[in-house]
């Protein structure tokens, strides 16, 4: 990262969440309700665990905004575990009396075995108190920030679920998503027969003790061309955006526009055609400032490891969750002996909250590539710049 940065602390049921947000402009309206409104969005999704009923995040912004405007200072967010009474012992800052008892059954595909040995602990709980997706919570209203930045350039961001399991929208029928719909689906599918299907799957494996993975896709539109840079391989926009997605617990594939797909097909098939031409009225101001179009997206937005001016398109695939009520076998590291992996209670589907996240993260790429490209201090400055390269693009 460059022009904005960000780091998070906290632990999954420690006493709260915090971030560090430095290199946003001043003079950007913020409250604390729109960064909320973002982190009640990560908490919804059908398969998700009792713990989001205990959890009603909110954010409180301690540093870093007056009488409601960003003032260019570092921004400090502080967000509380709700959950964190019931933890005080397990996760007390100083020693205590009482013998806890440690967690030492690693559960296979989580962080637990590695992380015991790096670290050389004999108890699992801090591993997973920190790999665990809460954190993501800090990240979404560290995004929530971002998003705000974006919207004053007029760049919005949404996401939707692609597959969960077995069931998958063809790309095609995926083409034009009502969001309306989305934001009311309980795994944020628009497509009516797919969602059920998607429900009684995530339904079905609960029922089996085991948990399901899926496929979200995150679409950015109104994005200028020229963001990123294709003369170093850390500038290029496409591995930013990759490396931000693929940081996403339990994600384990991303692609960008047509992605794996493109790999089967001819270069005269492949690639978006430039034709002479604007962009229709109702495109957004960047589009707009375009004196061509392009036949198609397969590219998803970027080429050369730059935005080339169309929505930047994003997939990616998240694995089953690890945790499984029935549980994997496993050994306990204090006897080597064969044993049940731990198991806590844990989602059974996270594909619909993931993409919430994915949208949080492509938001601080594309927030810091555009702070790089138009530079300022101040919101007013940004968009003068920002208008300025739209204008004298020929
Ligand atoms: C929104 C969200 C919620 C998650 N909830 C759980 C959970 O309840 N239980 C669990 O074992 N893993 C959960 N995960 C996944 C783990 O955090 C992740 O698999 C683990 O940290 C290991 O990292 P890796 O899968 O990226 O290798 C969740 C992931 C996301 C994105």
């Amino acid at each position: 990262m460059g022009q904005l940065r960000f780091l998070t602390g906290g632990e999954s049921h420690g006493r709260g969440l915090v971030a560090i947000v430095e290199g946003m402009v001043a003079d950007l309206p913020l409250e604390e309700g729109y960064i909320n409104k973002e982190l009640k969005r990560r908490q919804q999704g059908y398969g998700r665990g009792p713990r989001m009923k205990i959890e009603e995040d909110k954010a409180e912004i301690m540093a870093g905004v007056r009488y409601g405007l960003t003032t260019g200072s570092p921004l400090a967010l502080f967000i509380t575990n709700r959950d964190w009474p019931n933890w005080q012992e397990q996760l007390s800052i100083s020693p205590v009396e009482k013998d806890v008892e440690p967690v030492t059954c690693p559960r296979p595909g989580h962080a637990d075995l590695a992380g015991v040995v790096k670290y050389g602990l004999k108890d699992i709980r801090p591993i997973m108190e920190r790999a665990s997706a809460r954190e993501t919570a800090a990240r979404v209203a560290v995004g929530a920030i971002a998003r705000r930045f974006l919207e004053e350039l007029g760049i919005g961001i949404h996401s939707h679920t692609v597959a969960i399991g077995q069931h998958q929208w063809e790309r095609k029928e995926a083409s034009s998503i009502n969001w309306q719909k989305v934001e009311a689906s309980p795994v944020r599918c628009a497509h009516a027969k797919l969602e059920k299907a998607m429900m009684a799957a995530i339904d079905e494996a609960k029922a089996n003790g085991d948990t399901l993975g899926g496929i979200f896709e995150v679409i950015a539109n109104g994005v200028p061309i020229g963001l990123g840079s294709h003369v170093s391989w850390d500038r290029r926009l496409d591995g930013r955006i990759a490396q931000a997605i693929m940081s996403i617990n339990a994600v384990k594939g991303v692609e960008i526009g047509e992605g794996f797909a493109l790999a089967e097909l001819k270069g005269s098939q492949a690639h978006d055609v430039i034709e002479p031409g604007s962009p229709s009225v109702i495109a957004s101001e960047a589009k707009q400032s375009l004196p061509w179009q392009r036949a198609t997206n397969r590219a998803g937005g970027i080429e050369g490891g730059m935005s080339n001016g169309e929505d930047i398109i994003i997939r990616a695939a998240v694995k089953p969750i690890a945790t499984l009520a029935s549980p994997l076998p496993s050994i306990d590291l204090r006897s080597g002996e064969v044993a049940k992996a731990h198991y806590e209670r844990s989602d059974v589907c996270v594909v619909p909250a993931a993409g919430v996240i994915a949208e949080a993260m492509l938001a601080i790429v594309l927030a810091d590539a555009c702070l790089e490209k138009f530079g300022g201090d101040n919101l007013k400055e940004t968009l003068a710049n920002y208008r300025n390269y739209l204008r004298n693009i020929s």
